[in-house]
């Protein structure tokens, strides 16, 4: 299993959501997240203005899925949250030791 965690422009978040879903994602936990990239914050525009600190209002998104759904997970945030602009975000792969789903006790991928 795979931890897919993507930063993402806010206003992205919506089609990134719709776009996972089309490829069957079971969950996502979103986060309301600050940070900078490569320019470090400055030179970026947020919302037509720029900004003054060096830190940027971003979306974190967490995706735990089954190796074989890892592609087309990515591909689909990538697809949703590119803009072709700076501060567009980056997505991280990790390995994901286990998961549990409370209610059931199942465990694995069927707990995804
Ligand atoms: N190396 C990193 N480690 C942790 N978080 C990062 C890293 N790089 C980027 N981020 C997070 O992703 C957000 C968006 O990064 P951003 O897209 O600006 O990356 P970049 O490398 O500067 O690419 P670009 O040149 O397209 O802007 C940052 O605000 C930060 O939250
Ligand atoms: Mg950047």
């Amino acid at each position: 299993m795979k931890l897919i965690t993507a930063i993402i422009k806010p206003f992205k978040l919506d089609d990134v959501r719709e776009g996972l879903s089309e490829v069957g994602i079971a969950g996502i936990t979103v986060t309301e997240v600050k940070g900078f990239g490569r320019q470090k914050g400055h030179t970026e525009l947020y919302r037509g203005a720029e900004y003054v600190v060096d830190f940027l209002p971003k979306v974190k998104l967490e995706i735990a899925v089954a190796e074989s759904t890892l592609n087309t997970a990515v591909n689909a945030i990538i697809k949703a949250a590119n803009t072709g602009k700076i501060g567009d975000g980056k997505i991280f792969v990790t390995n994901l030791e286990q998961v549990i789903r409370i209610r059931t006790g199942e465990t694995g991928e069927l707990a995804i």
